[in-house]
């Protein structure tokens, strides 16, 4: 199984924080937001890791990453996104690195408390499709969000103004080599992005799609207010914890 860590986009939702450096070099409280991604991965057990970065300074990954020694890994592969073509445009860039490898992909403003190791070891055994991980959160309108049918997620909506449940679809999404293939028939959103959650939807219409819940606090880091309540909670508790 493969990592993947998307942090292209130009983070404009950040602006004027964004505006000389990458959103993903920024701090969440005593670490570069980007570390918080990577360990999600090698806690997980996966070393095999693509960063898809991008807009400003992309430069500054090398440096402040190198070959991920801090990480106890021998090697990170790199690659750019040109502009803000959306989540699934960055990831379409790893269809080489995947080689028709199961991947794990994290959005690289997502942080954790806790672990996905048990979601991964499920994955790792579920024949085909894809896995999602979901988080009861207070303001569901600003996520993904899955609509049910008992158990069962029949479509995610993507930030719906009356969302159909209380949780959103976290920035950490497990896709067999089909990804790919979704990725390409894609047609930009409103918001002129190619869509995680469309991807998403067609593993659901195939019937391949299951879902865990993530022990532990989960957030974003993408606006002021998130990327406060981020640096709070890493302070309270830490993030990453085995
Ligand atoms: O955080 C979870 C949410 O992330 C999900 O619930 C949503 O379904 C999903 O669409 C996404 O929503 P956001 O609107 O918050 O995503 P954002 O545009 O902030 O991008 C999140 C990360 O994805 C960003 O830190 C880097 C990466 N990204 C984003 C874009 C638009 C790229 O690598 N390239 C891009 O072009």
């Amino acid at each position: 199984m493969k990592g993947i860590v998307l942090a292209g986009g130009l983070g404009s939702r950040l602006n004027p924080l964004t505006k000389v450096t990458n959103k993903h070099l920024l701090p969440v409280y005593n670490e570069p937001m980007i570390y918080y991604p990577i360990r999600i991965l090698v806690n997980a057990g996966i070393d095999e890791i693509l960063i898809v970065t991008g807009g400003n300074n992309a430069g500054e990954f090398l440096r402040l990453l190198e070959n991920g020694n801090d990480f106890g890994l021998k090697h990170i592969n790199y690659t750019y996104q040109q502009g803000e073509g959306g989540i699934a445009a960055a990831l379409s860039l790893a269809e080489f690195f995947a080689d028709r490898d199961k991947i794990v992909v994290v959005l690289g403003d997502n942080i954790i408390e806790g672990n996905i190791k048990p979601a991964v070891e499920k994955f790792r055994t579920q024949k085909d499709g894809a896995r999602i991980l979901l988080k009861e959160v207070a303001d569901p309108q600003r996520f993904g969000v899955p609509v049910f049918a008992g158990e069962k997620i029949i479509r995610v909506e993507e930030k719906p103004v009356k969302p159909a449940s209380n949780y959103a679809v976290i920035g950490i999404y497990m896709y067999d080599y089909r990804v790919f293939e979704f990725i390409r028939s894609l047609k930009p959103s409103q918001r002129g992005e190619l869509e995680i959650t469309d991807v998403n939807n067609f593993y659901i219409k195939e019937g391949k799609m299951q879902w865990d819940l993530l022990d532990g606090w989960w957030s974003d880091a993408g606006t002021f207010e998130s990327l406060q309540a981020a640096g709070n909670m890493v302070a309270k508790t830490g993030a990453n914890k085995i």
